[in-house]
């Protein structure tokens, strides 16, 4: 068995995102009905029901704990947390500002690519994970391998991660390095999410620049797949006056058209498609949308926080 709890569907800043009149973030402000606040990206799994792995650490983490009951501490304990480790997607804000949340003394297993863990070890304030608690892990890639708690037993989550076209998080751009910023494969990656004891897994792939032949094999045919909804199109921020940059120079393929992740994915035979990491621009978070209808209608589910997934 696998139980996938969203913890947070919207890109970095979240949606409503706090400096942001996109009609999405004034709907939800506007608490238009069945529209919600969204969290930042990240999901937390876990293969036994008691040991849960987080994918990636918010800076909304502490929010996102104090929302969902499967996250709250056994009141058997004076300290406890279910959440046993993290597993880190790439090294944006929205993904590993989390990890600050999470400095309590607490045992925790922290795996991610070696270039995640050099910008953790080199940005100080990560220091406040002590290391007598926090073990940070090598993620190897291409190789399935159990997730262990700090103590060393087995989770019976088994994960395999593989780089995806993406680059290098926002705020390690560097102009000076060319075109792709100083982008380094393992910059960005995807996982397969497996249950050590059944076989059941799905794709968690919260950041992709493109679809490629290696990719589409790999994911073809599978069950269920979480990936990419940055934005609609890869202009929108321009369009809706909010900003400069395209998805492509964000490093996030669009929803619609040619080049984008519905027309990608539509004969994989992909049983549950699901977007997240959704951006407040992005009209397919409001429920009465045209968007929203033709995504659905591609076989599409928009995810949304505390949103629970069980294969
Ligand atoms: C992204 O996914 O493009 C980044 O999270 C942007 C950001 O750091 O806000
Ligand atoms: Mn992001």
């Amino acid at each position: 068995m696998l139980k996938v709890l969203v913890l947070g569907s919207a890109a970095g800043g979240g949606s409503p995102q706090w400096n942001c009149n996109s009609d999405v973030s004034i709907a939800v402000r506007d608490k238009e009905v069945g529209t919600s606040p969204r969290t930042q990206s990240s999901i937390a799994v876990t293969a036994n029901g008691s040991d849960w792995f987080l994918f990636n650490a918010s800076p909304d983490l502490g929010s996102q704990i104090l929302n969902n009951k499967q996250m709250h501490p056994d009141k058997n304990f004076s300290r406890h947390s279910p959440i046993s480790g993290v597993v880190l997607t790439n090294g944006d804000v929205d993904h590993v500002a989390g990890l600050l949340t999470l400095r309590e003394r607490q045992d925790l297993a922290v795996y991610a690519h070696p270039r995640v863990h050099s910008v953790l070890k080199e940005n100080s304030i990560f220091n406040v994970l002590n290391p007598d608690y926090v073990d940070r892990r090598e993620l190897p890639m291409n190789k399935s391998f159990e997730l262990l708690k700090k103590n060393g037993e087995g989770s019976d989550l088994v994960i395999e991660a593989f780089e995806v076209p993406g680059k290098i998080a926002l705020w390690l751009e560097d102009e000076s390095k060319g075109e792709n910023f100083g982008t380094q494969e393992g910059d960005t990656i995807g996982l397969k999410i497996s249950s050590k004891k059944d076989n059941k897994f799905f794709f968690y792939i919260p950041a992709c620049a493109k679809m490629t032949d290696e990719l589409s094999e790999r994911i073809k045919e599978c069950e269920m797949i979480l990936f990419d909804g940055t934005l609609w199109k890869n202009d929108e921020m321009a369009s809706k006056n909010v900003g400069e940059k395209t998805g492509q120079r964000m490093g996030h393929m669009n929803n619609s058209g040619e080049d984008g992740s519905m027309e990608a994915l539509k004969d994989l035979k992909i049983n549950k498609k699901i977007y997240i990491h959704i951006n407040t621009t992005n009209p397919i978070l409001l429920p009465s949308s045209d968007e929203r209808k033709i995504v659905e209608e591609n076989g599409w589910q928009v995810s949304y926080d505390g949103m629970e997934i069980n294969l």
